[in-house]
């Protein structure tokens, strides 16, 4: 008889660290954005195929807060695929009742592409299928200390005695979305071990799946096999073996 797959081996929620579009496309003798050009690509195949293998949420690291470092050509390059992207999908997302959303700093994005965002936000609001969110102008311990500014923000406002006391609870509830559970599988293309200032607060107990293919180079068979790696672990949070309850008594 099969063995029932316990719950806390769904994957419900998948991080994807995108990377490796510049060494695919180096290569190949070509520049870099052409590599971001295929990395666009790979992510509207990855989306679908996520869907299909029935994840609620998936969590796309498009841009870092660290990524302003490279150079002014590609940067804009990246933003203008960010908006085509947003406008390409649009009409898919509707069909397929995609809730889009995003996690990062807003404010410190070209606001053409603040608007190209919360209007794919607004529009697709409504939907109840798989939560696409992508990750621009993100940085883990960005939104941290964003989530403390708000929390301070929101002592200040307040009419009787402020709070002066921070727990992780209050941290949680001021992040950029904290009704999104956290990711039961991160993973990372391009072969490197590091996760880059993704999802810092919300990866304490993430399975982490480095895969040494290049991003523009993914299939959803890679999808498929990340997911098979996944099953196979045993989530302990902190606890016992699962598979040795005995090990309890
Ligand atoms: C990931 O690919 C895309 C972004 C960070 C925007 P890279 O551009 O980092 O590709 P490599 O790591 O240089 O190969
Ligand atoms: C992480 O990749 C950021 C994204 C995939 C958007 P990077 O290429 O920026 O990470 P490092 O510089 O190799 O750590
Ligand atoms: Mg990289």
């Amino acid at each position: 008889m099969e063995k029932p797959i316990p719950a806390n081996s769904v994957c419900t929620h998948v991080g994807i660290i995108m990377d490796g579009n510049g060494r695919w496309a180096a290569k190949r003798g070509l520049v870099r954005t052409q590599g971001h050009l295929e990395g666009l690509k790979t992510a509207k195949r990855i989306v679908k195929a996520a869907s299909v293998l029935g994840i609620k949420y998936l969590t796309l690291y498009a841009f870092s807060t660290e990524n302003w470092k490279r150079a002014a050509e590609e940067v804009s390059f990246i933003m203008t695929l960010v908006k085509q992207y947003l406008r390409s999908e649009f009409e898919f997302s509707k069909k397929n009742k995609f809730r889009v959303r995003h996690t990062g700093d807003m404010a410190g994005l070209p606001p053409d592409i603040q608007k190209e965002l919360t209007d794919s936000i607004a529009g697709t609001a409504g939907f109840d299928g798989m939560q696409v969110i992508l990750a621009i102008n993100y940085g883990g311990r960005d939104e941290i200390a964003r989530s403390a500014q708000r929390f301070l923000e929101k002592q200040n406002q307040c009419s009787g005695s402020p709070n002066f006391h921070i727990s992780e609870k209050d941290i949680h509830a001021n992040l950029d979305n904290p009704d999104i559970p956290d990711p039961d599988l991160i993973i990372r293309t391009a072969g490197e071990y590091r996760t880059s200032n993704f999802l810092l607060w919300q990866s304490a107990y993430s399975e982490l799946y480095i895969s040494d293919k290049m991003w523009p180079d993914w299939e959803k068979e890679d999808l498929e096999a990340a997911l098979a790696a996944f099953q196979k672990r045993d989530r302990r949070y902190g606890g016992v073996p699962s598979d040795k309850p005995w090990i309890n008594t």
